[in-house]
């Protein structure tokens, strides 16, 4: 059984009319290069600005994408990857030079940006490898996203785990006035995806409430280039950790370890991770959704994405797929559907088939990606702010119809997640 904390509940209701101003950041996605090599302290951070109805739209051409301009100033370098707006500061992941760059790994430092502080202040994130005493070579980082909720900062970091001989993904925790390291409800400095979820049986069956692993023959071999998260409560009051990692191409959701002591089991996935034999070939892919056949292969996911939809509550996942085997990157976006492995008879991929949506994006990238969707979120009509990740063109507002409309073409942004609404 999912367990539930005290349901809240709320009402849903739209608004008549209702004018929204948006300021999307544009920071550059520099991997895991020391910023100081990549840009200088003068380069002034690039904004958009969308203006739209939130209770009407229903296609891209209803909002208004230009070039936006804070009544502030902030000159931020390039971050390894991603950054987040909290109550009116800018959180980047940066690497000021202690941190190998390594695939879009790796941070060793945040840089908080604001009004008062324009050029930022390094806040040191190397306690974080300290975390991980018998990681291979001592390599443990932070590494591409993270999300602040509520109180709390989220961080992805990959480690080079000693017994599966590989780089694992793992969260961990920090408070965010301390930066202090917040342990799960089991008393774990972190919570690593192999040590808590990992089997390394090859049959089908076996990979569907856990993540396959597999002895890989090298330390760099990455199991699953994690990147995106995120935790959320759901509106019946369940605690959820979701991640998305890369070469999986899919996101998961968990019951959050870090809020119940029976947190951490797997309730839903989305996407096509592969299904391999034990000398880590891939064989064939799993359907976790009921997506079924695409254009061929699944190849790369990223940035999962929570949102609850204004005009009838439900609650859905909106992830970035680089690549459904067809000629350009699309947005899915996910009916949440919980499903406790304990409820099953029988299991196979098909436990996880719920409803779901593809936008096709004017473009293809190999790396990095996010999207969320904007607006009353109607079926069929869908409005998406997308970042064009590492096909650096900017960001894009796109939707169900079709239509979209794109700005900062030649600006490479990890995610569409650096915004604030103008009140
Ligand atoms: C939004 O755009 C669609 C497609 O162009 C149009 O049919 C619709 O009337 C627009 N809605 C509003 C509220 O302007």
């Amino acid at each position: 059984m999912i367990s539930k904390r005290t349901a809240v509940f709320l009402t849903f209701f739209l608004p008549s009319a209702m004018g929204v101003t948006e300021m999307v950041a544009l920071p550059a996605a520099g991997g895991g290069a020391p910023p100081m090599l990549k840009s200088t302290s003068t380069s002034e951070l690039d904004w958009a600005s969308l203006t739209y109805d939130s209770s009407t739209i229903t296609s891209a051409s209803n909002v208004t994408l230009t070039s936006g301009s804070p009544d502030f100033e902030i000159y931020a370098g390039a971050f390894s990857l991603a950054g987040r707006w909290k109550d009116g500061k800018l959180y980047g992941l940066t690497n000021v030079g202690n941190a190998p760059e390594d695939g879009g790994c790796c941070a060793d430092s945040f840089t908080v940006y604001s009004s008062s502080s324009p050029s930022g202040d390094v806040v040191d994130l190397s306690f974080i490898t300290d975390l991980f005493p018998s990681a291979i070579d001592g390599y443990a980082y932070p590494t591409h996203t993270f999300d602040i909720v509520d109180d709390l900062m989220y961080l992805m970091v990959q480690y080079k785990d000693p017994a599966l001989g590989a780089k694992a993904d793992a969260i961990v925790v920090l408070e965010m006035d301390t930066y202090e390291v917040v342990q799960t409800a089991q008393g774990d400095d972190y919570f690593s995806l192999y040590e808590k979820l990992a089997t390394t049986e090859t049959d089908s069956a076996s990979s569907v409430f856990s993540i396959q692993h597999y002895a890989a023959s090298s330390s760099d071999t990455e199991e699953w280039h994690g990147n995106g998260v995120t935790a959320f409560t759901m509106q019946d009051g369940t605690d959820i950790l979701a991640i998305t990692h890369r070469s999986f191409n899919e996101a998961i959701l968990m019951t959050n370890p870090y809020t119940a002591k029976n947190g951490g089991e797997i309730v839903q996935r989305f996407g096509k991770p592969g299904l391999y034999n034990a000398m880590g070939k891939s064989q064939t892919q799993h359907d976790f959704g009921g997506i079924g056949s695409t254009g061929g292969d699944w190849n790369g996911m990223h940035n999962v994405y929570y949102s609850v939809s204004p005009s009838d509550g439900t609650e859905t996942i909106t992830v970035f797929v680089n690549s459904d085997g067809g000629s350009s990157s699309a947005v899915y976006n996910f009916d949440i559907n919980l499903v406790s492995e304990s409820d099953l008879g029988s299991v196979d991929d098909t436990a996880f088939d719920t409803e779901w949506r593809k936008v096709s994006l004017p473009f293809q990238t190999g790396s990095q990606g996010g999207a969320r969707p904007i607006g009353p979120q109607y079926d069929g009509s869908r409005v998406f702010v997308v970042a064009s990740g590492g096909a650096s063109k900017g960001i894009y507002v796109i939707s169900e119809d079709g239509e979209y409309s794109n700005y900062g073409d030649g600006e490479g942004t990890y995610d569409p997640f650096v915004f604030y609404t103008v009140e």
